[in-house]
């Protein structure tokens, strides 16, 4: 699946504008990478480079920051993120075969995106409420006590 989304002239000029504003400020690559990709739900290959050279660092450095933070993303990430807890609760109550029905249904692996970028399904760990076990989540609402029948309803329609 091509999940690569290039980016756009006015997406290069947009980033550009929001590199403006830390240009020469070393201390403000986080700030700078959190507000392009909450401009664009990701990070843009494209504008590493254009950091870069805006704070006065090499591309690789800016990558590195980027790779350290599991919040940030290079990729489009889906309007909606399936999260389907692998947490202890949930996997001993059949969190195993939601994650494959969610696999199934959404048509893609974990940590993916639907070509459609409707989705990306990722796995967590514990979410604090196994007392729902098993539990999945859907942008921000928990689904409690999943079973195939709940999960087919939930994703199936969606999916590819
Ligand atoms: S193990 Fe899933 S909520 Fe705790």
């Amino acid at each position: 699946m091509d999940k690569a989304k290039v980016a756009s002239e006015a997406d290069l000029t947009r980033i550009r504008e929001i590199v403006a504003e830390y240009s020469q400020e070393k201390w403000a690559l986080i700030p700078l990478v959190q507000g392009i990709q909450n401009e664009f739900g990701y990070i843009p290959p494209e504008s590493i480079p254009i950091i870069a050279r805006a704070l006065g660092l090499f591309p690789s450095q800016v990558q590195g920051v980027i790779s350290f933070y599991a919040q940030l993303y290079t990729e489009p990430r889906g309007k909606k993120v399936v999260r389907v807890c692998r947490g202890t609760a949930c996997h001993v109550r059949g969190g195993k075969t939601i994650l494959k029905l969610a696999r199934q249904y959404l048509g893609v692996e974990e940590g993916e995106t639907t070509p459609d970028l409707e989705y990306t399904l990722e796995t967590v760990a514990c979410i604090g409420v196994c007392a729902l076990a098993p539990n999945i989540v859907v942008g921000d609402r928990v689904y409690g006590h999943m079973n195939p029948k709940k999960a087919e309803q939930l994703l199936k329609k969606s999916g590819g």
